[in-house]
């Protein structure tokens, strides 16, 4: 595997030059799970196509952030809930401890509403970075978020890994307040970007809907589907 090299050398083209893993690599790279369920892949299909609306584009976001949800959410440690059904007494289940759910903005957000369609008592945090273009390094211009009182483990999402950089700022803080569990979401992802997380993050489990080819000169997912905050919120 080639090294994994710091962009930002070319102004106009930071990835320029850089070398980037193969997809077959990133697939390889353990704790990453890749959905296998078709309606996943058929609702991502419409989400990449350049004919679909900003609407239809937010709507279909919030539908894979619950789906994703639900496969990310699927190992949860549950504990006996002794409860009364109209008819007699019985023990069910309940998930032991709270569950957080950090977007990172503004893309993360229609993912993080698809979350609460999963979970609707998830504690939502919320952490605002963008994405420098000349850099491709992710600057800070909010972070919300708050105590890390009995959470079971607390969930990144964001629709797209590229470089990995704003992804592994987001996990970093997490860690630096003290949440232990961490799981990281996105609904595309560059093998440039799942190998840099794997390495600034090895034990933290990675759901993603599709793995792509590469990023292209200025950092885009190739092929991806272009810029998901703007085709969210039609700031295109
Ligand atoms: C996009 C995307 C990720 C980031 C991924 O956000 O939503 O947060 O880029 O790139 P990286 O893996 O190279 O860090 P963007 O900066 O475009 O902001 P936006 O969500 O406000 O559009
Ligand atoms: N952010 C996006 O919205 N799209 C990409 O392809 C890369 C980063």
């Amino acid at each position: 595997m080639e090294p994994v090299a710091t962009p930002g050398a070319d102004p106009q083209f930071p990835m320029r030059g850089v070398a980037q893993p193969t997809r077959d690599e990133a697939l390889a790279l353990p704790g990453l799970h890749v959905s296998r369920h078709p309606i996943i892949a058929a609702k991502l299909t419409t989400l990449r196509d350049e004919n679909t609306t900003p609407a239809e584009f937010y709507t279909l976001v919030r539908e894979l952030g619950a789906l994703l949800a639900y496969e990310a959410t699927a190992d949860l440690a549950t504990e006996p809930a002794p409860i009364r059904t109209p008819l007699e007494p019985m023990v069910g289940q309940r998930l032991v401890g709270g569950v957080g759910v950090l977007p990172i903005l503004r893309a993360g957000l229609g993912m993080a509403e698809g979350f609460r369609q999963a979970l609707p008592e998830a504690q939502v945090w919320h952490l605002g970075l963008r994405r420098d273009e000349r850099t491709l390094r992710p600057v800070q211009y909010y972070n919300q978020l708050a105590r890390a009182a009995n959470l079971q483990v607390c969930f990144v999402v964001d629709p797209m890994l590229a470089t990995g950089g704003s992804g592994i700022d987001a996990l970093d803080l997490l860690e630096a307040k003290g949440v232990r569990r961490l799981r990281y979401l996105a609904l595309i992802a560059a093998p440039y970007g799942l190998v840099a997380l794997r390495r600034a993050h090895p034990n933290t489990p990675i759901y993603v809907a599709a793995v792509d080819e590469r990023l292209d000169e200025r950092g885009y997912i190739c092929p991806g589907l272009g810029d998901a905050g703007d085709r969210q919120f039609n700031t295109l």
